[in-house]
This record gives structure tokens, sequence and C-alpha cells, in this order.
């Protein structure tokens, strides 16, 4: 009996040009280096230029993911972009990824589970390669979250960043015996009566404005690890792996101290944790894909290395998924 998976072609990212340290928020925010370092782990962010929409960030990425597979838009039939920062509140993102690249063919369309998005869209797309719908999909998670963020709100504004990357899933079939690979299993979660703990206070339906991130930092973190770690064992269960069976752990990268958190419960040794949080920030969505990008770019993830992905964000959402690379 041979068995569908999606397996990965290729990753890629993008980040915007303009870097800003702690040190230069520091001088238009009441906030230090030093408080922000401790507290979260950040050292430094990109944000997007003035006319720099998130389908930009996601067709570079998008870009930089196809030259890793060696593919070109031709030979993609589903677009996925998870994001909360649309260039506009309809059409779709995708379709003006799909637009930027060519493509009048395939179908695309955007997933909202903010810090989660990626993991959702992932699953997504596994969904519709499996059961036919599609046979090679781009994923991508792209933001320009820093549009949502009030500068004067000194409790959210150090915390978020820029950036997109991308991830192309093909269907393959593998026969009797072979070893997997691909998608082995996901688990997905939300719970919508935590939807005041992190949102943005506007919206089409609402304000007619698209709003400032509000996050009662305390609660969030005080539901992470556990959300966390619960999903991340729940998706190892269905694969009849252990935490002892994983070469790398790419979580969401909110927070050094959820991420540390995380691993140390899990009982990960730190080595196979892999942090970008300093360097991007929370960037939602673009936060899993980017850190794979830089840890396949500079080798650590190979080729038949056990990859879990996890992330947790506003609703709220949470979710992982294991991937034989
Ligand atoms: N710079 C300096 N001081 C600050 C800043 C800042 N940027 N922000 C808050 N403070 C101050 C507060 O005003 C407060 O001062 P006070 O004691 O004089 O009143 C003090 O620091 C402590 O404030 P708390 O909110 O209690 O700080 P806490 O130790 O809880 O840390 C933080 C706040 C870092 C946000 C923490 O709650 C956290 O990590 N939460 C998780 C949130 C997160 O990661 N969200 C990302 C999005 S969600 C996701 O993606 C999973």
């Amino acid at each position: 009996m041979t068995r569908v998976r999606s397996i990965v072609r290729g990753v890629g990212s993008y980040l915007p040009q303009n870097v800003v340290t702690n040190a230069e928020l520091a001088k238009t925010v009441d906030t230090s280096d030093e408080w922000i370092q401790q507290r979260v782990g950040i050292k430094e962010r990109h944000i997007a230029a003035e006319g720099e929409f998130t389908s930009d960030l996601a067709v570079a990425a998008a870009k930089a993911a196809l030259d890793n597979a060696g593919l070109t838009p031709e030979d993609i039939d589903l677009i996925i972009v998870a994001t909360t920062t649309p260039d506009y509140t309809f059409p779709a993102a995708a379709t003006l990824v799909q637009m930027k690249l060519g493509m009048h063919h395939g179908f695309a369309f955007d997933i909202q589970a903010v810090c989660s998005g990626f993991v959702y869209a992932v699953t997504t797309a596994d969904s519709y390669i499996k059961n036919g719908l599609a046979k090679r999909a781009l994923v991508i998670g792209a933001e320009t979250f820093t549009r949502l963020l009030d500068w004067t709100d000194r409790t959210t504004c150090v915390l978020f960043g820029d950036g997109a990357g991308a991830m192309i899933l093909e269907r393959a079939e593998l026969a009797e015996g072979e070893p997997e690979r691909g998608i082995i299993a996901s688990a997905l979660r939300s719970d919508g009566h935590h939807w005041d703990k992190l949102y943005v206070d506007g919206g089409p339906s609402s304000t007619g404005t698209a709003g400032h991130v509000h996050m009662q930092g305390p609660e969030v973190f005080r539901h992470a690890v556990g959300k966390i770690t619960d999903v991340v064992y729940a998706t190892l269960e269905q694969s009849g792996h252990t935490v002892a069976d994983l070469d790398w752990f790419v979580p969401h990268q909110a927070n050094k101290r959820i991420i540390d958190g995380a691993g140390a419960k899990l009982g990960l040794p730190p080595e196979k944790v892999v942090t970008t949080v300093d360097i991007h920030a929370n960037t939602s969505a673009a936060s899993v894909p980017l850190a794979l990008s830089v840890a396949v770019a500079d080798g650590r993830i190979k080729a038949g290395d056990l990859v879990m992905l996890e992330a947790m964000g506003g609703g709220f959402t949470w979710g992982a998924s294991l991937i034989r690379w």
C-alpha cells in the first residue's frame, strides 16, 4: 500500500532592510535594551518600509523558496498565506501573491490564526494535498505586524517585527516499506474564550479601522508553556514518536522565556531548539518559517531530520506539526 505524504521541497524567507535595535527604539519609547533582552530575549527587529506591503514580503519569501526547491510558479497549484496583516481587508493577500508571481492557474487563500497561522496553513495544505485537491502548495507566513502597534504602548510595541517565510510542500507517494517522509502528524487547537487576552481593537465590522494590539502579557505567558507542550505531546503521540526522537524543535518566536520554558518542560536539550527571536522579534505567522529558513540555510536542518513546529497566538490558537525533512 502506498502512502500519500506532503514532503518539503524548499524553504525561503525575506526580511525588510530596516533593522531597529532596542537602543534605537529606546530613543522614542520609554524602555531599555536591558529590560527587553531580559524579559523577552529580543535584540532587534526588521520593520517594513513605507509602501512595502505584506504581499511584497510574501512574494520575496516565495521566490526564495521556489529557488531553494528548483521550481517555478508554474509548478505551484495552491498558495496559502497565513497573515494577520493583509494588504487589504479583501482580496486575500494570497491572490495578490498569485498575481505578483504571474500565475493565472491554481487557487489561493489566506488563513487567519495570528501567530499560529503558519502551523494552521501547513496543516491545511497537507489536507488539500492528501485529498487530491492540490499537488504542490506554496505555504507562506507573512506579516507587517508593526503596522498594528501603538508605539506609545511600551508593553506591546517592543515585542514585534515584520518579515515573511515560505515553504513548498509536494505530493509524494511513498512505496510499501519506504521510510516516512514529509508531514507525519499535526494537531490544531483553539479556545475563543481567551480572545481578549491578545487582540486588536479594530476591524471592518466593528470600528472600520485596523486597530492596535492589546495584550494581557502575564496571562498570555501563563497559558503559553502548557498549551505548547500539550499540543507537541498530542502530535508525538499520533506518530508514535517521543521527544527523544526529535532532531529539531522550531517554536513560534514570541519570547525567549516562553521558548526556554517549553523546551525545559519537554526535556529538550537547548541545542535542539531553533531560536531567532533575538534577531527577528515576534513576527507572528512569519516567525516559524523564518526560523526554519535560518536553520536550513546554516545546515542545521538536513534531509532525514525529525522536526517539530509549534505555535501559539491570539484567539487563543495553538498547534504543532511533525515533519520528517
Ligand atoms: N520597557 C520597560 N518597562 C516595561 C516595558 C518596557 N517595554 N513594558 C512593561 N514595563 C514595565 C511595566 O510597566 C511594569 O512596571 P511597574 O512594575 O512599575 O508597573 C513592569 O515592567 C512589569 O510589567 P509586567 O507586565 O508585569 O511585566 P512582565 O514581567 O509580566 O513582563 C511581558 C511582560 C514580557 C510582556 C511578559 O508578560 C510576557 O512575556 N508575556 C508573554 C507575552 C508574549 O510573549 N506575547 C507575544 C505575543 S503572544 C504569542 O505570540 C504567544
